[in-house]
């Protein structure tokens, strides 16, 4: 089998398949036994910085779970780390930045480096996994959008209301303009160096961009999100773009001619699929709280997701947004086979 011919990427592709792919926004992590007994001993850093580790986390679901697409383990974070930004995830707390970047001299500080020097161990981590899946399913690379990273390295760890990201945005819009511009330049470079180590298709979270209203998405975030789109489309790998809260977003997104968008489930699938157009891919949308059953529920959840998607080519089964820590990871392997087995032709 070609690459070409996976089902994962002949869904991007809007191609008809023999059954829906499915694959899960953090299908590795906290909620799987295997992924647990590794963090005993080593951070989430830890993880990243070897390569095997971060491999062999990365194949934990593949060989748990019928999926179609894995997913590399990273976060959207770690490029930041090369730019000068000292990150570290506080127990509880999530992502703390130590020193945020809120004056244009922290701005002018960031370095953007060729991802070759600045993430050896992540690119080295796709090249094993990609080999170790030939043949067998695609492996997806992954970058955080530039407003989502943004608003970890202004803020210095998560937000409610953005307040500091925002004033700087507002307020001081050729500070903002330098700092988007760096981050979507490093963005792209990431992702190609990612499709050169073997990534088959790249999503870029954009996870928070539904906290601006659609006005000022497409005047003070998109254009720098159409650079990174535009940066790899001569590649030809698909692409996607995700972000949470963004039903008022979902038609400019598919003005980024990403190959695929995904849908939160604050959205039905079908109301989604209306807004993107016909000529893009959906990839999404179950609750995620849902795979905490009960299990009858989840079950006529998925049947409903795929009566909105109602055969249509170019449909990704996934959540509408990641697995949440505690979820049993029966309900999992239960969305997977279900999927497949409602949709085989
Ligand atoms: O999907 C996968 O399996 C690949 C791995 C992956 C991680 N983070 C590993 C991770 C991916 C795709 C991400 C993306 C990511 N990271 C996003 C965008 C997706 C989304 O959820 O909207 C964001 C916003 C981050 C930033 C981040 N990283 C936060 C806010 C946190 C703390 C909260 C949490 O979920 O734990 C992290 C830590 C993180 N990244 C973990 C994992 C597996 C948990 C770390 C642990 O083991 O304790």
């Amino acid at each position: 089998m070609t690459q070409h011919d996976y089902r994962f990427l002949r869904a991007c592709r809007r191609e008809p398949v023999d059954k829906t792919p499915v694959w899960f926004m953090r299908q590795a992590g906290r909620y799987m036994p295997e992924y647990r007994a590794i963090r005993t001993n080593n951070t989430l850093l830890d993880i990243c910085a070897q390569p095997e580790l971060a491999a062999e986390v990365t194949l934990q679901p593949v060989n748990a779970l019928d999926i179609d697409a894995a997913i590399i383990f990273a976060d959207i974070l770690l490029p930041l780390v090369p730019m000068g930004i000292q990150l570290r995830f506080a127990k509880g707390e999530g992502p703390v930045i130590d020193n945020p970047v809120r004056t244009a001299a922290d701005v002018d500080a960031l370095k953007v480096l060729d991802p070759e020097e600045a993430t050896p161990t992540t690119l080295e981590a796709i090249s094993i996994v990609s080999r170790e899946l030939e043949g067998k399913m695609p492996l997806i690379g992954f970058a955080g959008g530039p407003f989502t990273v943004a608003s970890y390295m202004i803020e210095g760890g998560s937000s409610r209301n953005y307040l500091h990201m925002k004033g700087l945005m507002y307020g001081e819009p050729e500070v903002w303009d330098r700092l988007m511009t760096k981050l979507s330049d490093m963005t792209a470079r990431y992702l190609l160096g990612q499709i050169r180590a073997g990534a088959a298709a790249v999503q870029i979270f954009d996870s928070w961009a539904g906290a601006l209203s659609p006005h000022d998405y497409r005047q003070r975030v998109m254009p720098y999100v159409q650079q990174i789109v535009d940066a790899i489309k001569p590649t030809g790998v698909p692409t996607i773009v995700f972000g949470t809260s963004t039903a008022g977003l979902l038609s400019t997104y598919s003005e980024l001619g990403t190959d695929v968008v995904g849908a939160d489930w604050r959205i039905d699938l079908d109301t989604a699929w209306d807004l993107i157009g016909p000529d893009r891919a959906i990839q999404g949308n179950l609750d995620p709280a849902l795979l905490f059953g009960p299990r009858e529920e989840l079950d006529q959840q998925v049947q409903r997701i795929l009566g909105e998607a109602s055969g249509r080519p170019g449909h990704i089964f996934n959540l509408g947004h990641g697995i949440l820590p505690e979820t049993p990871v029966d309900n999992v392997r239960f969305v997977a086979e279900r999927v497949h087995e409602l949709t085989a032709k």
